[in-house]
């Protein structure tokens, strides 16, 4: 059993063996937090919080030990203000008779096999019961109206604990809650450092790694998304942890919408950790009898450092996360029309685009926006989803289908479902069905208003208008995009009271909408996008398998964006593709070969058109579609390990690797941006191989020289035939070339002999 409780300790604890959670129950029932990391064999609970007296921290009337019982000191599970402990809570609310003062007391508990789905939220779920245990914790507030269900769920394959809570009035007045967190971890240290992912349009998820200062350090949103400026992932690590080994306590939201990841150090050399829903601009209305659930927070430890803990999301995001029936396919290569065409095109030129890409290999064709309505500018027609454009496509979707398939094709579609132009028919229909604020004109971003997604008739009309639509055609594919943040955030539909739920509700409207639409065409492969990557999290995931990663395709950004976004997700959900040069959005050129070795670590594709090429190059990108083809499996089922950063060193390398789910096969790339005079000869270490096994280089490829006085020592640097041994490999490790180009790339296959 991983889940127990042990009556003469009033302890629960969760195990699967590799990872331990511990929990004690206090006095009449303070639930403490005792221990997560490493499973123990031998764990005295009665040494585990250190109990000594706190100036300044308050103690319950009544107790024996009062003076050195605080809930200052004692590390919790869900801190709650008012009762003394000053630290961030977890939970805030204002109760019917107006205090806001809350105390939580054990109730029962509850464990069983499997785990539950979350009515209206994306959760993780189990394939089989046995795969998790859950157990479900219930608190009462003292004052009797508030009843705390806090659920948490250890999983067998993976080190993962899965927690949420589940708030319930059970008086009879009304209450707001104010705050309502997934998860808040007490860790018994602030030797920490904090690794969070931030970035802005074109440049996401960035790592920036800084020690945990005393007080309190916030990354967040507001901006009804996730957002392309914070992630709503936190890692808390030892100084010494790297990407091979040391302690990572790694934390993730199910969640889309406005978030907090905050930690707190506290005087004592504590940190806690709260993650969930933003407060801000935040309040929640629970009439007698209603309940609200938090999204689930996903707590990933590991000993062994950062590709550890990403190994660990990524198997959890594979197979506890990812809905669709797509989750475990390989994935087509994909050639998108953005870049190439913008919005002018006519069904006549996305058939020559695709016939060009097609020749050369492509799988899937996808016609991005402008196919509607009278858009051939981003001003208008955003929600006139059944209003073709008959100019572009006097055949409507169905006749560009139907042609692209008789290529011996797949055909897929882009579309907004979130927004309204104000420049549209549906707006000018229902002018109240985008948020906004009464007697405010409201914000534009990209021309565009966001529709009122907590409303049940805006949602029923997306749902139905994008059905018909992906109903009219044969459709494969479809890019589902928001390219706004909110502003203006109100509903006509609300009462007063209840404006401040309308960023919270719009996502639970975005989850209902993607829902129906997902399950009403479960063969169609979706791939979420946002600005590219502004909603690239656990959350979306749920119901679309892979994201466009970024609107930014240049290749030396994209090293960073895309090593970035590995920490939490696997590479098979990366949207990766090559695009044509000068790059459209830093106006870099770089070799036709590094941008693919780039791409093709994750799911790939092309953003350009691949006719206009010169013949030598669309031999060249033949040739690089047929490698992916033959490589796809590895890079998007095996394993991914990170072994030079992007953000680290002074060298401008990056390298990676990936490995077979059988570990015959490894792929190896590695990456020097900009060249230096008399480089060094980089030697680099691969991880993960068997050391008694022999490896052969069956493919060397790298960027061709282009120093004006180039000898030909290149040429002679190929390493294809070579045996190398798993243990070489990993220790001595292979040398890269003198690399005498900037933004040069070399590739590695290795088969295990
Ligand atoms: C967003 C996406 C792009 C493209 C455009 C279309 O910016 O990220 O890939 O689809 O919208 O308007």
């Amino acid at each position: 059993m991983a889940i127990t409780y042990n009556e003469q300790e009033r302890s629960f604890t969760l195990s699967n063996g590799r990872i331990q959670y511990v929990m004690k129950l206090f006095h009449d029932g303070y639930l403490g937090h005792m221990y997560f990391g490493k499973a123990l064999k031998h764990f005295n609970i009665d040494r585990a919080f250190y109990q000594t007296e706190r100036e300044g921290a308050p103690n319950p009337e009544a107790l024996a030990d009062a003076r050195t019982f605080s809930l200052d000191a004692l590390p919790q599970e869900y801190g709650l203000y008012g009762s003394g402990d000053y630290r961030i809570p977890a939970l805030t609310a204002v109760l019917s008779n107006g205090t806001s003062t809350l105390d939580l007391r054990y109730q029962s508990h509850e464990i069983f096999k499997g785990k539950k789905g979350i009515a209206g939220l994306p959760a993780a779920f189990v394939n089989k019961e046995d795969e998790a245990d859950t157990l479900e914790i219930t608190l009462k507030e003292v004052g009797g109206e508030l009843e705390v269900v806090l659920s948490y769920t250890i999983f067998n394959d993976v080190d993962v604990i899965v927690r949420s809570a589940r708030i319930k009035n059970v008086g009879a007045g009304t209450v707001y809650l104010t705050k309502a967190a997934s998860v808040s971890l007490d860790l018994p240290t602030a030797e920490l450092d904090r690794v969070q992912l931030w970035g802005k349009h074109a440049f996401e998820r960035q790592i920036d790694r800084t020690p945990l200062h005393p007080g309190i350090e916030i990354a967040a949103s507001s901006r009804g998304a996730t957002s392309h400026q914070h992630q709503n992932f936190l890692a808390l690590c030892a100084h010494n942890a790297d990407e091979f080994q040391g302690e990572v306590y790694a934390c993730g939201l199910v969640w889309s919408g406005n978030f907090e990841a905050a930690t707190e150090v506290d005087s004592f050399g504590n940190t806690r950790m709260v993650m969930g829903i933003n407060d801000f601009d935040f309040k929640w209305e629970l009439k007698a009898g209603d309940s609200f659930n938090t999204p689930e927070a996903v707590l990933v430890y590991t000993a062994d450092g950062f590709n550890a803990m990403s190994q660990q999301f990524h198997a959890f995001v594979q197979n506890h996360l990812v809905r669709s029936k797509f989750r475990n396919e390989l994935r087509p290569v994909l050639v998108n029309s953005w870049e190439a065409a913008y919005m002018d095109f006519t069904e006549d030129s996305i058939v020559d685009f695709a016939k060009d890409a097609v020749k050369l290999g492509a799988e899937l064709i996808v016609l991005d926006d402008g196919w509607f309505g009278v858009r051939d500018k981003d001003n208008c027609s955003l929600g006139d989803w059944t209003i073709i454009n008959k100019k572009k496509l006097p055949n409507d979707i169905k006749g560009l289908a139907d042609r692209i398939h008789g290529l011996g094709c797949k055909f897929g579609l882009w579309v907004e479902p979130e927004m309204v132009s104000p420049d549209s028919e549906l707006f000018r229909a229902h002018p109240d069905w985008a948020l906004g604020v009464p007697n405010h004109k409201r914000y534009q971003q990209r021309n565009q208003y966001v529709l009122d997604l907590s409303r049940q008739d805006v949602r029923d009309y997306v749902v139905d208008s994008i059905c018909k639509v992906l109903g009219s055609a044969d459709i494969d594919y479809v890019k589902w995009d928001m390219n706004r943040n909110l502003t203006d955030i109100g509903s006509a539909a609300f009462p007063a009271s209840q404006q401040q739920e309308i960023a919270t509700r719009f996502v639970f409207g975005v989850y209902d909408i993607m829902e129906r639409i997902t399950q009403a065409f479960p063969n169609i492969l979706f791939e979420s996008c946002a600005g590219g990557g502004r909603r690239f999290d656990l959350g979306l995931i749920y119901y679309m398998p892979q994201v466009w990663t970024s609107d930014d395709t240049d290749e030396v950004i994209r090293q960073r964006i895309q090593y970035g976004t590995s920490l939490v997700f696997p590479p098979i959900t990366m949207g990766c593709h090559v695009s044509a040069c000068p790059n459209h959005q830093v106006g870099r050129t770089t070799p036709m070969l590094s941008r693919f070795v780039c791409a093709m670590s994750g799911n790939f594709g092309y953003e350009m058109s691949l006719g206009k090429l010169s013949p030598e190059e669309q031999e060249e990108v033949k040739g690089h579609i047929a490698l992916y083809k033959e490589l796809r499996s590895t890079i998007q089922l095996g394993k991914f390990y990170r072994l030079m950063s992007p953000f680290e060193g002074t060298q401008n390398e990056t390298a990676w690797q990936f490995v077979s789910q059988d570990g015959s096969e490894v792929i190896f790339m590695y990456f020097k941006n900009l060249c230096l005079p008399q480089g060094n000869i980089r030697k680099v270490c691969l991880t993960g191989l068997d050391p008694d096994a022999t490896y052969k280089v069956s493919k060397h490829m790298w960027t061709p020289s282009l120093a004006v006085n180039a000898l030909d020592y290149l040429t002679n640097y190929n390493l294809e035939g070579d045996v190398f041994g798993g243990d070489e490999l990993m220790h001595f490790g292979v040398n890269m070339d003198k690399v005498d180009r900037d933004f040069a790339a070399h590739l590695l296959v290795f088969k295990r002999q």
